[in-house]
């Protein structure tokens, strides 16, 4: 298992750092949701729905979807606590897009922005949420503490991103699939190849769950755990500003 580095979060990596991705979401926008859900054979949504209640929202608060990509989660949030102010902050303007045209969009904040400098005061909001966002910043500890910083006392901080599954037997199948079988259909259906061999790679080399929990402690946050999703193939991190 590669070390972490004490000070990025990051695995210390060999050359092509998998958080370096080898193309632009731009790239992928118009089919990102289609093939969001061939990949995880529809479960994604749930997985957002999961996140989104696990932020525990007061009535009318404020939470933040950093990483926001099309939408998705932002959404989530807005179906899970009607009534909240929810910010999707993404750096792609093609991404923010695709996800404006979506039902419902019209309540979310849009920013376009970077995870790493967010441009929010400190304790802004009441919860603040990333999906699949970590395995793609090549500073995973100053994300998180960007998200710790913007998040109130007592708020929470979740992170829902694909792990790699442990379990002997089964890991071999999700390699096949994962790493063999979907990235040639996926690159064809998606015009952008270089984009699905990168995907199994990032999440054979992102933290593991463990090491993810600790960079979140290590950042600052309190009561941090985890539980993984569809076989182990997908976590999610909850902590809290203490
Ligand atoms: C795999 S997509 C996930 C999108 C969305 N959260 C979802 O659940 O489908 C990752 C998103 O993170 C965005 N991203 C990459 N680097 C980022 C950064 N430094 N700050 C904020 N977002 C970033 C990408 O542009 C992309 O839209």
């Amino acid at each position: 298992m590669a070390a972490v580095d004490e000070t990025t979060g990051r695995r210390n990596l060999e050359s092509g750092n998998p958080a370096d991705p080898p193309f632009s979401f731009a790239d992928v926008a118009d089919r990102y949701d289609t093939l969001n859900r061939l990949m995880s054979l529809g479960r994604d949504r749930r997985w957002r729905r999961i996140a989104a209640a696990a932020l525990n929202l007061p009535a009318g608060g404020r939470a933040l979807d950093v990483g926001a990509g099309s939408g998705d989660m932002a959404l989530a949030l807005l179906r899970r606590w009607p009534g909240s102010g929810v910010t999707g902050i993404e750096p792609e303007a093609d991404m923010m897009r695709v996800g404006q045209r979506k039902p419902n969009a019209g309540q979310v904040r849009w920013t376009q922005g970077d995870g790493l400098h967010l441009p929010f005061p400190d304790g802004h909001f009441d919860g603040v949420v990333s999906a699949f966002l970590l395995r793609n910043v090549p500073d995973v500890a100053g994300a998180l503490a960007e998200q710790h910083r913007v998040a109130r006392p007592g708020g929470r901080v979740a992170c829902l991103e694909m792990t790699w599954p442990q379990t002997p037997g089964f890991r071999e199948l999700f390699r096949f699939y994962f790493a063999r079988l979907a990235p040639p259909i996926m690159g064809i259906l998606s015009g952008q190849p270089a984009a699905y061999r990168y995907l199994p790679r990032s999440v054979q080399r992102f933290l593991t769950p463990e090491e993810l929990k600790a960079v979140m402690e290590r950042v600052g946050l309190h009561n941090v755990h985890y539980r993984t999703l569809m076989m182990g193939t997908v976590a999610l991190h909850v902590g809290e500003r203490g």
